[in-house]
Protein backbone atom coordinates (compact mmCIF):
# COMPACT_ATOMS: atom_id res chain seq x y z
CA UNK A 1 0.00 0.00 0.00
CA UNK A 2 1.37 3.53 -0.90
CA UNK A 3 1.85 5.51 2.08
CA UNK A 4 0.02 8.33 2.13
CA UNK A 5 1.70 11.82 2.51
CA UNK A 6 0.79 14.24 5.41
CA UNK A 7 2.44 17.27 5.90
CA UNK A 8 1.79 19.40 8.90
CA UNK A 9 4.11 22.07 9.53
CA UNK A 10 4.79 23.80 12.97
CA UNK A 11 4.75 27.24 13.26
CA UNK A 12 7.33 27.67 15.92
CA UNK A 13 9.26 29.19 13.80
CA UNK A 14 6.88 31.72 12.33
CA UNK A 15 6.73 35.27 13.56
CA UNK A 16 4.30 34.68 16.81
CA UNK A 17 3.47 38.65 16.82
CA UNK A 18 1.25 37.77 13.82
CA UNK A 19 0.34 34.05 13.73
CA UNK A 20 -2.86 34.64 11.72
CA UNK A 21 -0.79 35.77 8.86
CA UNK A 22 1.31 33.39 8.93
CA UNK A 23 -0.85 30.41 9.36
CA UNK A 24 -2.70 31.96 6.51
CA UNK A 25 -0.06 31.46 4.15
CA UNK A 26 0.32 27.88 4.59
CA UNK A 27 -3.52 26.91 5.57
CA UNK A 28 -4.40 25.75 1.81
CA UNK A 29 -1.53 23.43 1.05
CA UNK A 30 -1.14 21.92 4.12
CA UNK A 31 -3.27 18.93 6.02
CA UNK A 32 -2.77 20.30 9.75
CA UNK A 33 -1.10 22.94 11.67
CA UNK A 34 1.36 21.12 14.33
CA UNK A 35 1.18 23.41 17.35
CA UNK A 36 4.76 22.67 19.46
CA UNK A 37 3.07 23.36 23.07
CA UNK A 38 6.48 23.57 25.30
CA UNK A 39 6.08 24.70 29.35
CA UNK A 40 9.49 24.92 30.13
CA UNK A 41 9.46 21.83 32.49
CA UNK A 42 9.20 19.11 30.39
CA UNK A 43 11.72 20.84 27.91
CA UNK A 44 13.75 23.67 28.35
CA UNK A 45 11.90 26.10 26.09
CA UNK A 46 8.06 27.67 26.77
CA UNK A 47 5.76 29.04 23.60
CA UNK A 48 2.38 28.98 24.70
CA UNK A 49 0.02 28.69 28.15
CA UNK A 50 -3.10 26.94 27.52
CA UNK A 51 -5.06 30.10 27.02
CA UNK A 52 -3.08 31.31 24.27
CA UNK A 53 -2.85 27.43 22.35
CA UNK A 54 -6.95 27.39 22.83
CA UNK A 55 -7.26 31.19 20.98
CA UNK A 56 -4.42 29.61 18.41
CA UNK A 57 -6.90 26.15 18.15
CA UNK A 58 -10.39 27.96 17.58
CA UNK A 59 -8.74 30.82 14.94
CA UNK A 60 -6.96 28.57 12.88
CA UNK A 61 -8.90 27.82 9.75
CA UNK A 62 -7.62 24.16 9.69
CA UNK A 63 -6.93 21.44 11.89
CA UNK A 64 -4.45 21.65 14.70
CA UNK A 65 -1.79 18.93 15.69
CA UNK A 66 -1.33 19.67 19.49
CA UNK A 67 2.60 18.30 20.43
CA UNK A 68 2.26 18.89 23.88
CA UNK A 69 5.96 18.70 25.30
CA UNK A 70 4.56 19.16 28.81
CA UNK A 71 4.87 17.83 32.16
CA UNK A 72 1.28 16.21 33.03
CA UNK A 73 0.46 15.32 29.84
CA UNK A 74 -2.44 13.66 31.80
CA UNK A 75 -4.16 16.55 32.96
CA UNK A 76 -3.59 18.71 30.25
CA UNK A 77 -3.68 16.97 27.17
CA UNK A 78 -7.87 16.38 28.06
CA UNK A 79 -8.40 19.94 27.86
CA UNK A 80 -6.83 20.57 24.22
CA UNK A 81 -9.30 17.98 22.92
CA UNK A 82 -12.05 19.67 24.59
CA UNK A 83 -11.07 22.97 22.85
CA UNK A 84 -10.93 21.07 19.34
CA UNK A 85 -7.71 20.08 18.63
CA UNK A 86 -8.15 17.46 15.77
CA UNK A 87 -5.07 15.52 17.19
CA UNK A 88 -3.62 15.49 20.46
CA UNK A 89 -0.05 14.03 20.55
CA UNK A 90 1.17 13.24 24.29
CA UNK A 91 4.99 12.30 25.25
CA UNK A 92 5.31 8.81 26.37
CA UNK A 93 7.96 10.13 28.84
CA UNK A 94 5.63 12.92 30.24
CA UNK A 95 2.72 10.71 30.85
CA UNK A 96 1.36 8.55 34.02
CA UNK A 97 -1.22 6.33 32.77
CA UNK A 98 -0.93 6.78 28.64
CA UNK A 99 -3.67 4.47 28.18
CA UNK A 100 -6.26 6.14 30.36
CA UNK A 101 -4.92 9.42 28.81
CA UNK A 102 -5.45 7.96 25.13
CA UNK A 103 -8.72 7.14 25.83
CA UNK A 104 -9.87 10.12 27.71
CA UNK A 105 -8.47 12.33 24.18
CA UNK A 106 -10.44 10.11 22.07
CA UNK A 107 -13.77 9.88 24.09
CA UNK A 108 -13.30 13.71 23.69
CA UNK A 109 -13.13 13.56 20.24
CA UNK A 110 -9.86 14.00 19.25
CA UNK A 111 -6.88 12.19 17.35
CA UNK A 112 -4.10 10.36 19.95
CA UNK A 113 -0.40 11.40 19.36
CA UNK A 114 2.25 9.18 20.88
CA UNK A 115 5.46 10.91 20.74
CA UNK A 116 8.96 9.59 22.16
CA UNK A 117 12.05 11.36 22.39
CA UNK A 118 15.37 10.84 20.73
CA UNK A 119 16.59 8.31 23.61
CA UNK A 120 13.06 6.40 24.53
CA UNK A 121 12.59 2.86 22.85
CA UNK A 122 9.66 2.28 20.95
CA UNK A 123 9.44 -1.13 21.58
CA UNK A 124 6.90 -1.33 24.79
CA UNK A 125 4.85 1.64 23.47
CA UNK A 126 3.61 -0.79 20.63
CA UNK A 127 1.13 -1.95 23.73
CA UNK A 128 -0.30 0.83 23.17
CA UNK A 129 -1.16 0.63 19.45
CA UNK A 130 -5.13 0.34 19.54
CA UNK A 131 -5.60 3.52 21.18
CA UNK A 132 -3.30 5.16 19.13
CA UNK A 133 -3.67 6.96 15.69
CA UNK A 134 -0.47 8.65 15.38
CA UNK A 135 2.97 7.21 16.56
CA UNK A 136 5.51 10.48 16.55
CA UNK A 137 8.96 9.13 16.37
CA UNK A 138 11.39 13.16 17.27
CA UNK A 139 13.53 12.98 14.84
CA UNK A 140 15.79 15.59 16.71
CA UNK A 141 15.85 16.40 20.98
CA UNK A 142 12.42 18.56 21.43
CA UNK A 143 12.76 21.72 22.86
CA UNK A 144 13.72 23.78 19.72
CA UNK A 145 13.30 24.30 16.02
CA UNK A 146 16.29 24.24 13.70
CA UNK A 147 18.08 21.72 14.58
CA UNK A 148 19.87 18.94 12.35
CA UNK A 149 18.21 15.44 11.62
CA UNK A 150 19.27 12.75 13.90
CA UNK A 151 19.88 9.79 10.92
CA UNK A 152 20.06 7.12 13.63
CA UNK A 153 16.21 7.67 14.16
CA UNK A 154 15.97 6.59 10.94
CA UNK A 155 16.00 2.67 12.55
CA UNK A 156 13.05 3.43 15.14
CA UNK A 157 11.18 4.61 12.50
CA UNK A 158 11.68 1.46 9.86
CA UNK A 159 10.84 -0.89 13.04
CA UNK A 160 7.87 1.49 13.97
CA UNK A 161 6.53 0.53 10.03
CA UNK A 162 7.07 -3.01 10.43
CA UNK A 163 4.86 -3.02 13.68
CA UNK A 164 2.38 -0.70 11.84
CA UNK A 165 1.93 -2.37 8.58
CA UNK A 166 -0.91 -1.13 6.90
CA UNK A 167 -3.09 -0.26 10.07
CA UNK A 168 -4.57 3.06 9.27
CA UNK A 169 -1.81 4.64 12.06
CA UNK A 170 -0.12 7.62 10.84
CA UNK A 171 3.47 7.78 11.76
CA UNK A 172 4.95 11.08 12.09
CA UNK A 173 8.42 12.50 12.29
CA UNK A 174 9.16 15.60 13.68
CA UNK A 175 12.65 17.73 13.64
CA UNK A 176 14.95 19.04 11.15
CA UNK A 177 12.91 17.79 7.76
CA UNK A 178 13.91 19.59 5.22
CA UNK A 179 14.51 19.22 1.42
CA UNK A 180 17.29 16.96 2.20
CA UNK A 181 16.14 14.65 5.02
CA UNK A 182 12.22 14.28 4.03
CA UNK A 183 12.97 11.59 1.36
CA UNK A 184 15.14 9.23 3.50
CA UNK A 185 12.36 9.44 6.45
CA UNK A 186 9.58 8.30 3.76
CA UNK A 187 11.83 5.60 2.70
CA UNK A 188 11.98 4.39 5.89
CA UNK A 189 8.33 4.62 6.43
CA UNK A 190 7.00 7.85 7.73
CA UNK A 191 3.89 8.99 5.98
CA UNK A 192 3.30 12.41 7.99
CA UNK A 193 6.12 14.93 8.11
CA UNK A 194 6.62 18.12 10.50
CA UNK A 195 8.34 21.24 9.68
CA UNK A 196 9.06 24.28 10.98
CA UNK A 197 12.24 26.62 9.92
CA UNK A 198 12.78 24.95 6.04
CA UNK A 199 8.90 25.83 6.06
CA UNK A 200 9.29 29.33 7.55
CA UNK A 201 12.68 30.11 6.91
CA UNK A 202 11.22 30.08 2.92
CA UNK A 203 10.97 32.69 0.81
CA UNK A 204 7.55 30.97 0.10
CA UNK A 205 6.33 29.26 2.86
CA UNK A 206 3.68 27.49 0.69
CA UNK A 207 5.31 26.13 -2.31
CA UNK A 208 8.01 24.47 0.30
CA UNK A 209 5.15 22.84 1.52
CA UNK A 210 4.52 21.52 -1.87
CA UNK A 211 7.75 20.82 -2.79
CA UNK A 212 8.40 19.13 0.38
CA UNK A 213 4.86 17.14 -0.37
CA UNK A 214 6.20 16.80 -3.80
CA UNK A 215 9.39 14.78 -2.81
CA UNK A 216 7.52 12.46 -0.41
CA UNK A 217 4.96 11.70 -2.61
CA UNK A 218 7.73 10.91 -5.19
CA UNK A 219 9.19 8.25 -2.92
CA UNK A 220 6.24 7.19 -0.99
CA UNK A 221 6.48 3.29 -1.03
C1 LIG B 1 10.83 20.65 18.36
C2 LIG B 1 9.43 20.72 17.82
C3 LIG B 1 9.35 20.74 16.35
C4 LIG B 1 10.03 21.91 15.70
C5 LIG B 1 10.59 21.42 14.42
O1 LIG B 1 10.79 20.32 19.69
O2 LIG B 1 8.66 19.62 18.26
O3 LIG B 1 8.00 20.61 15.89
O4 LIG B 1 9.19 22.98 15.39
O5 LIG B 1 11.36 22.42 13.87
P1 LIG B 1 12.38 22.11 12.70
O6 LIG B 1 11.54 21.62 11.55
O7 LIG B 1 13.03 23.41 12.45
O8 LIG B 1 13.32 21.06 13.18
ZN1 LIG C 1 6.69 19.32 17.32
Amino acid sequence: MKQEIRITPSILNANFAQLDQEIAKIADVSDLIHLDVMDNIFVPNFTFDFEAAEKIIKNCPIGIDAHLMVADADSIAPRYAEVGAQSVTIHAEATQDISATLKQIHSLGSRTGLAIKPNTAIDTYFDFIDDVDMFLIMTVEPGFGGQKFMVDMLEKVRKARGVIGDRPIWLQVDGGISLETIEQAVAAGADTFVAGSAVFNAQDPAAMVASLRQLAQNVAN
